[in-house]
């Protein structure tokens, strides 16, 4: 059909389940009203999957169960019928080895569902880390019109009278635990005050990130994403998102209108200008990927460039919490902070263009968002480097780390795993100097496996006694959205598939140049290819199950770690399934 018009009822998706005069409609109807629905819950109704990342071990989704029946009273005021699904909760903290493990797994699981079932269109519950590149993954390749209801942010931490935010204070808190400044009844103080309701981490970690990108790439309705969870107005989010989603599936207003190349320009602008968590780079590269749009880490530096970060909220900004954000206007103040940098014609999931939707948002607080002229960093979060020990890419976040690493040259201490460098750097004594470049290798991808959040090696003791703070670190590993210091991440290829940070050996001078965004080794390549010439793989890690069509499958994180046959240009599209 084409979409200067209505769907007909007769032309919904569901209708081809609900609708024929035959023996298989028979059973979908029959079997409908085995769950008390009749014909006037179904007949020229939109039926709308509420997809539900809920599940009782996973604190940031907790009140998504509760959510769920707001959206449907939406769908219900709207003329749809709204189906629950549960999937995958994507739970950061309790998921091991990491989540990123099953992001993809989650994507695939999103996909299928909503393709399977009798869906004309889905809202989309998530917000932490993982979730929202999953559903996003998975709703772009089904192709149905979607929205995107983010979890939200949980309220402030609070300890000892004052804001303590996820993951940044935590840590901060451990190093004086470590030096006996607080004892463990202070310690278990700040165990019950960190996180005080259900939503997502409300520093601007990876969770509230993904959850701006999603919402400034049109996904979202105005302002959903900084909404904390626990506010009245979730529920009235969640609610209108159930409304919207009936007249999106008549308006066939389907994804690909949506993400197109200038609003993904605009997803990667706003997430520079919040101070990005590094993970955004591999998720956006993921996303757009699955949109049919070729991002590449070039471009999202070139972004990183000439957008400075003006959200001052931690882990970047010194500050402030998501809920602060919000009070002072939240994503729309902004990005209308942003103005003509972001394409403003973009249409989004309410019909309407972003510039329409952030005409009415005001900054009540221009110390928490912050003006152009008076930013938290003059360039944006993230810079790009490449050079003969990450042919395919890296990734430093400058904004964040001790300015005399941005141009820097030092010897190699390698680690070949994780345990191996918990050994250095818990060793008191280990001989190295400020000036020594700390090495994790084998903890991509594959080799992590699922590249773990290990990119922010602690600080070793050796050089804590020495009142050091920060040295460059460089993995092939991720790390949280709320670390900080002189971490080279995803360094691609990574060590496991014989990446050139698979050749260095101790000693080996490594330079960076963070301005020339150079990553240097500094051998000869005839030194280099002698190395690769002896090279050999390590053993394979699974022998059957998840992990053994993971490691066949995965794409290294330039590409946006994606399974290989969900790529869009892996074949052609999927076909309809048959009734
Ligand atoms: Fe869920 Fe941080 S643990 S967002
Ligand atoms: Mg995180």
């Amino acid at each position: 059909m084409t979409r200067d018009r209505r769907k007909t009822p007769e032309e919904l998706r569901s209708a081809r389940w609900f609708a024929p005069d035959d023996l298989r409609s028979f059973g979908h109807r029959s079997r409908a009203m085995q769950m008390g629905l009749g014909e006037e819950d179904w007949q020229g109704k939109p039926v709308i999957a509420i997809i539900n990342t809920w599940s009782d071990l996973s604190p940031c989704h907790h009140h998504l169960r509760d959510r769920a029946e707001w959206v449907k009273r939406g769908v219900l005021q709207a003329g749809g019928l709204p189906v629950e699904m549960p999937v995958h909760s994507f739970s950061e903290q309790f998921l091991k080895p990491t989540s990123m493990l099953y992001r993809n797994m989650g994507a695939l699981e999103v996909e299928e569902t909503l393709r399977a079932h009798p869906i004309d269109g889905a809202v989309l519950m998530g917000g932490c880390d993982k979730s929202t590149p999953a559903l996003v993954m998975g709703a772009v390749s089904a192709g149905l019109p979607f929205i995107f209801l983010p979890a939200g942010p949980m309220l402030r931490g609070n300890f000892r009278g004052r804001p303590v935010g996820s993951g940044t204070d935590v840590w901060k808190f451990w190093d004086e635990r470590r030096a006996g400044t607080i004892g463990r009844e202070e310690w278990e103080g700040l165990q019950g005050g960190i996180a005080r309701s259900y939503g997502t981490c409300m520093t601007m970690g990876t969770a509230s990130t993904m959850m701006s990108i999603a919402e400034a790439w049109g996904l979202t309705l105005p302002g959903a994403s900084s909404i904390p969870a626990p506010d009245s107005g979730h529920k009235r989010m969640a609610a209108a998102c159930g409304r919207r989603i009936v007249e999106m599936v008549w308006e066939d207003l389907t994804p690909d209108r949506i993400m197109t190349p200038a609003s993904t320009r605009n997803a990667a602008t706003v997430a520079m200008a919040t101070g990005c968590s590094t993970n955004a780079v591999i998720h956006l590269i993921a996303m757009a990927r699955r949109a049919g749009i070729a991002l590449t880490l070039d471009e999202l530096d070139a972004i990183g460039r000439e957008t400075p970060v003006i959200a001052n909220i931690r882990p970047s900004g010194k500050e402030y919490l998501m809920e602060d954000f919000f009070y002072a206007g939240g994503l729309p103040a902004l990005m209308k902070e942003l103005g003509e940098r972001l394409d403003l014609s973009a249409l989004t999931v309410n019909g309407r263009m972003l510039g329409e939707n952030i005409a009415p948002a005001r900054n009540w607080n221009t110390d928490v968002i912050r003006r152009l002229a008076n930013p938290v960093w003059h360039e944006g979060s993230l810079a790009v480097l490449r050079g003969n020990l990450a042919p395919d890419g890296a990734v430093i976040k400058p904004a964040a780390m001790d300015r005399r690493f941005l141009r820097h040259a030092g010897p190699a201490i390698v680690a070949d795993s994780y345990a191996e460098m918990k050994r250095i750097i818990d060793d008191p004594d280990y001989p190295m100097t400020p000036d020594h470049v700390l090495i994790l290798r084998n903890a991509g991808p594959q080799g992590g496996p699922g590249m773990p959040e290990w990119g922010m090696i602690p600080m070793p003791k050796a050089l804590l006694k020495q009142g050091c703070r920060d040295m460059l670190r460089i993995s092939d590993a991720r790390m949280s959205g709320t670390s900080y210091g002189a971490c080279v991440l995803h360094v691609a290829p990574e060590a496991y598939v014989g990446g050139p940070l698979a050749l260095v050996r101790n000693g080996d001078v490594v330079e960076i140049d963070v301005p020339a965004r150079r990553l240097e080794l500094r051998i000869s390549d005839e030194e280099l290819a002698a190395r690769r010439a002896v090279w050999t793989p390590p053993a394979p890690r699974y022998g059957r199950g998840y992990g053994w069509m993971y490691v066949r499958h995965i794409e290294q994180a330039d590409k946006g770690c994606d399974f290989d046959f969900l790529r869009t240009d892996f074949g052609p599209p999927v076909p309809e399934p048959e009734i």
